[in-house]
């Protein structure tokens, strides 16, 4: 399976996508990283390891959000891509491109979904004072980080976090669940059915990691 990382900013989670994708038998290759910012630190990363690289800013398509993901769904038809994941793209995709590319883009999102959609998920966290945070990765839909959940992986929020200390914790967690996640859709492993994800030959326990190892 050719994937392609979204990305807009430094790209840690691409770089974990990267590696796994570098990993003997893994069911997924890296062919295209594309970001909207062309000076997202990610892009130099992956031009190092030799991962093709396109940039698509939005600026010059102020006001036609369709014009630009036209512009993205044609690179992505030259790089042979079959499916997307976004890791830290910025953007909201249009409802053309979900739908064009229904079920083949998938999303991380940093907190245990349904629960703190949206941005600062960390700093919300601590106000509202839960007591587990975490990641999700998911297929994307309409409705900003919505679709049916493939993986998550829970953190504990400890009694002397800050927003920062929360971040590395979970980000910790994004770096191992992300290529987890992939695993499962490039294997064909967990499939959309119903609105909700199907998994075949993977019990429940692996979709959900809770790694000591991300408690840094
Ligand atoms: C990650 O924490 C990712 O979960 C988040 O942006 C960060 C990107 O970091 N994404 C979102 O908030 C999307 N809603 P990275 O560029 O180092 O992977």
């Amino acid at each position: 399976m050719r994937v392609a990382a979204f990305i807009s900013g430094r790209g840690s989670n691409m770089v974990a996508l990267a590696d796994a994708c570098a990993t003997p038998g893994f069911p997924a290759q890296m062919a295209l990283v594309l970001s909207n910012v062309v000076d997202a630190p990610g892009l130099g990363i992956a031009a190092e390891r030799g991962i093709a690289t396109e940039t698509v800013p939005h600026g010059p398509y102020k006001g036609d959000r369709a014009a630009h993901e036209r512009a993205i769904a044609d690179i992505l038809d030259q790089h042979h891509i079959d499916l997307v994941c976004l890791a830290g793209y910025m953007r909201i995709l249009s409802p053309w491109l979900v739908e064009a590319w229904r079920d083949r883009i998938i999303n991380i999102h940093p907190s245990l979904l349904p629960a703190f959609k949206g941005l600062n998920t960390h700093a919300r966290v601590l106000e509202v004072g839960v007591r587990w945070h975490g990641c999700s990765v998911h297929f994307v839909r309409e409705a900003m980080d919505e679709g049916p959940i493939i993986a998550q992986a829970a953190v504990p929020v400890a009694a002397d976090d800050d927003a920062e200390s929360l971040n590395r914790r979970v980000l910790a967690a994004e770096h191992r669940l992300y290529p987890h996640a992939l695993g499962l859709v490039a294997s064909g492993a967990a499939r959309v059915q119903g609105e909700r994800v199907a998994l075949r030959g993977h019990p429940l326990p692996e979709t959900t990691i809770n790694p000591p190892e991300a408690d840094a």
